[in-house]
């Protein structure tokens, strides 16, 4: 495991990170079993991950109080960087604080290693929020402060206060919004990006060939064409180049001897200006998996070949990140 250090600090994290979304059951997920993601956590740790991302959205509350208990009842709160979030809706100052404390009290611990806004509240200037984060950072109850989907303008409100140390962005060989504007500039100043959703909710995992083969609880993103129940989007989607670009990817992996989710995050770790990739593993096997995954890289051919077969679908999302919301409603500033 490889391992990146954030730009000015001591922070160090693993290139992959466990993405505590998917550990507890909900709509979009489904049914998950404890059991399963407490292995999966296990089996991360041993194979070198020691950054976990959660969060109050996931689960209302219940990831972050089943990673808290996973890691105190283990003695292992130190050995571990954990991330966490404020939901929009808690973002003013008077909230902040309570926000974290809650999460404070799920995660069974008295600090914070990487504190972020999870997503902008239109109703409230970010940078309203971000002295509050400071005010934690100041009282110790968190260590270094974050921003996630945060756009240009977000960045630059929030960088003439104090730089984010991180923005967590969407970013998949079918989801590459961010290359247009957002990634050059994280890289140009510094900012370590985290991906999430680098295996695309699963959809990268090697199982769906078409797009009726998604459960409609997955298929709530701009890919998908606005008919599909639960999309918030008025957009037309992108189905079939999406699904095109899968299933040359496939047959790319066929040739190359490797699966579609390795080929997928190595593709990512090809990019500079990434400090890791935050993926779900809903089991100890795909855990184990992810973790091998990483320790290999992509010849540049094989990346070459990538960003052709995907750049169909690039240029059908566009520049806007947001993976749920279109045209004006995009959440990105
Ligand atoms: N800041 C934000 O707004 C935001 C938004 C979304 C996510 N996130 C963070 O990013 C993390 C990861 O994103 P994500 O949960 O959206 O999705 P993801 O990592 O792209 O996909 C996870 C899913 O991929 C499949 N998978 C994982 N490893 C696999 C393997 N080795 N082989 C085959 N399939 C595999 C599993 O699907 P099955 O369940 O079908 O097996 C798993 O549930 C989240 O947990 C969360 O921490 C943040």
């Amino acid at each position: 495991m490889q391992y990146y250090q954030f730009h000015g600090t001591e922070l160090s994290v693993s290139q992959l990170c466990f993405g505590c979304w998917g550990i507890t059951s909900d709509f979009h997920w489904g049914d998950r079993y404890e059991t399963d993601s407490i292995a999966a956590m296990k089996t991360a740790i041993e194979c070198g991950v020691n950054f976990f991302d959660t969060a109050p959205m996931y689960g209302d509350g219940a990831s972050e109080t089943m990673v808290g208990k996973f890691l105190h009842d283990n003695g292992l709160r130190d050995e571990i960087v954990i991330a966490s979030k404020i939901r929009p809706g808690k973002m003013r100052a008077a909230d902040v604080i309570q926000e974290c404390d809650e999460s404070l009290s799920r995660l069974k611990t008295d600090y914070i290693d990487l504190y972020q806004t999870h997503w902008t509240d239109p109703d409230v200037p970010l940078a309203e929020t971000w002295q509050a984060m400071l005010d934690l950072k100041r009282q110790g109850k968190v260590r270094h402060l974050g921003v996630c989907n945060a756009g240009l303008n977000d960045l630059s409100s929030v960088g003439d206060i104090e730089k984010p140390l991180s923005d967590q962005l969407p970013y998949n060989l079918i989801s590459r919004m961010i290359e247009f504007e957002i990634l050059p500039q994280c890289d140009a100043d510094g900012i370590g990006v985290l991906v999430y959703s680098p295996l695309m909710h699963g959809m990268l995992s090697g199982k769906f060939h078409a797009a009726e083969q998604v459960p409609d609880s997955r298929a709530r993103t701009r890919h998908f064409s606005s008919q599909r129940p639960h999309t918030r989007h008025q957009e037309s989607g992108c189905e079939a180049a999406t699904f095109d670009a899968i299933n040359a990817i496939v047959r790319l992996a066929d040739e190359t001897g490797k699966s579609l989710p390795e080929l997928s995050l190595q593709w990512l770790l090809s990019h500079h200006g990434i400090a890791s990739l935050i993926a779900g593993a809903k089991n100890e096997s795909q855990a184990r998996q992810n973790a091998n995954f990483v320790s290999d890289t992509l010849d540049e051919d094989i990346v070459a070949k990538l960003d052709q077969i995907t750049s169909p679908v690039k240029q059908a999302l566009g520049a806007n990140a947001d993976l749920w919301d279109g045209g004006e409603a995009s959440r990105y500033n």
